[in-house]
C-alpha cells in the first residue's frame, strides 16, 4: 500500500494529467495526492480524476501552512508527510516532483524494490546536464563537504532531488524532526536529506537511466529564490552533528543519454548581463567588507575563489537581507559562468569531473 504525493504548482500543470495515470496506474500504489500551491479549481480536479487508472483514488488539495518560511514547496512536501504519518495508512510515501516529463513506472518500481530489501528511504538519481543541477554542484554539496567534511552528506547524488520514497518508519522520523518541520521553502529538500544521514535512516540511492526531463531555465535569475533559500536551509542545520557511517546503496549509474549531454540548462548570455550591471549601494557596502564576495571576472571564480565566497555566504549570508541576497546570486551566477566557459566546454565527462574535483577540494576547506 503505497502513497503517491506530487508537490505541484499551478503555473506549471503542462505534465500533470500523465504524472497521475502513471501513478495511479502502477499496481503498487493505493493513493495519489497531489497538493497544489492554491485552493484547485473544479476543471483541475476533474482533470485530476479523469487522469486516474488503475485502483489508486486520486485527490488534489492545497498545501497546509506547516512550516515557518516563505509558504512554497516545503509546505506542500510537508503536507504530504502530515497527511500520511498522521491520517493515512499506507506503508510507504513517495514523492515526485510533477513536472517530470519522462515519469514512468520504472520510478515507482525502482524505489519499492529498495524497500523491500530493506532500505528506509530510496532516493532517485539520474544523469543531468553539465550545466543543470548548479544549486547542488557550488553550493549544496560543496557547503556540506566543508560543514561535515567526514560525513556522507557531500557524496550523496542529487541532495535537492525531490524524487525519493520513504518507510513508515522514516517517515515518522523526519515528521518529528524540528529542522524539517519548520522548512516551508525551497529549502526542504537539502534539510530532508540532512536528517536522514544525520537520524541512520537506511537511504539506497536508486538511479533512473531514462533521467529527468523537465523544465530548464531562462537565465540563472529563475534559480535565485531557490539559491537563497538553499543557502539558509544549510545555514540552519550547520550546527547538527553528523556521523560519518552511511547506511545504504548507491546503484550503479548507466551510460549518459545524448540528449542529456547536448542540454544546456540556462541562458549564459543574459545571465552574464544581469551580473555585469552595477552593485547597489548596500551591497557594495557588504562585499567591501567581504572581499571574497567582490564582483570580479568570470575567469576568476576558480574553485579556490569560490570555496572562499561560499564559506563567507555560510558564516554571513542572511535570507531575507536585499543586499546579501543580491551579493550572493552575483557571486554564485559568476561561479557558474566559470564552470560553464572553462569546464563545459571540454565535454561532459571533463565537466562533470571538475564539479567533483571542486567538493572534493572544498571538504580540505578555502586555501
Ligand atoms: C539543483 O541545483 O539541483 C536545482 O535543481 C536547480 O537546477
Amino acid at each position: 500500500m503505497t502513497l503517491v504525493v506530487f508537490p505541484f504548482r499551478h503555473d506549471d500543470l503542462a505534465v500533470f494529467e500523465r504524472s497521475i495515470a502513471v501513478a495511479s496506474s502502477h499496481p503498487a500504489v493505493t493513493r495519489v495526492l497531489c497538493v497544489g500551491d492554491q485552493p484547485p479549481h473544479q476543471s483541475l480536479i476533474a482533470a485530476a480524476t479523469r487522469a486516474a487508472g488503475g485502483g489508486a483514488t486520486v485527490e488534489v488539495v492545497c498545501q497546509e501552512r506547516i512550516g515557518e518560511l516563505r509558504p512554497g514547496k516545503g509546505d506542500a512536501v510537508l503536507t504530504g508527510i502530515r497527511r500520511f504519518v498522521e491520517e493515512g495508512t499506507e506503508h510507504r510515501l513517495h514523492f515526485y516532483d510533477a513536472d517530470i516529463r519522462t515519469l514512468s513506472p520504472r520510478w515507482v518500481d525502482v524505489a519499492e524494490r529498495a524497500l523491500d530489501d530493506g532500505a528506509d528511504v530510496a532516493k532517485h538519481f539520474f544523469h543531468r546536464a553539465a550545466t543543470d543541477a548548479q544549486i547542488t554542484w557550488h553550493v549544496t554539496k560543496p557547503g556540506a563537504a566543508m560543514l561535515w567534511p567526514e560525513s556522507p552528506v557531500p557524496d550523496v547524488r542529487q541532495p535537492l532531488g525531490g524524487e525519493l520514497a520513504l518507510t513508515r518508519g522514516a517517515a515518522e522520523t523526519l515528521w518529528a524532526s524540528p529542522q524539517v518541520r519548520r522548512r516551508s521553502d525551497w529549502g526542504i529538500d537539502t534539510v530532508l536529506t540532512v536528517e536522514m544521514l544525520r537520524t541512520h535512516l537506511a537511504v539506497d540511492e536508486v538511479f533512473v537511466p531514462d533521467g529527468k526531463e523537465h523544465g530548464y531555465y531562462e537565465s540563472l535569475a529563475d534559480l535565485r529564490i531557490m539559491l537563497v533559500e538553499c543557502i539558509d536551509a544549510l545555514q540552519g542545520v550547520a550546527h547538527l552533528d553528523l556521523g560519518v557511517e552511511r547506511r545504504g546503496s548507491v546503484d550503479p549509474e548507466e551510460g549518459v543519454p545524448e540528449a542529456i549531454r547536448a542540454t544546456v540548462a540556462f541562458d549564459a548570455e543574459l545571465t552574464r548581463g544581469l551580473i555585469d550591471r552595477p552593485l547597489p549601494a548596500a551591497s557594495r557596502a557588504l562585499v567591501e567588507a567581504h572581499p571574497a564576495l567582490l564582483p570580479d571576472r568570470v575567469e576568476a571564480w576558480d574553485d579556490d575563489r569560490w570555496a572562499r565566497a561560499l564559506r563567507m555566504l555560510l558564516d554571513g549570508f542572511r535570507l531575507g537581507d536585499p543586499a546579501w541576497e543580491e551579493v550572493a546570486f552575483r557571486a554564485w551566477a559568476a561561479r557558474v559562468l566559470y564552470h560553464t566557459t572553462v569546464n563545459v566546454p571540454l565535454g561532459y565527462e571533463r565537466a562533470m569531473a571538475a564539479l567533483d574535483a571542486a567538493v572534493d577540494g572544498a571538504r580540505r576547506g578555502p586555501r
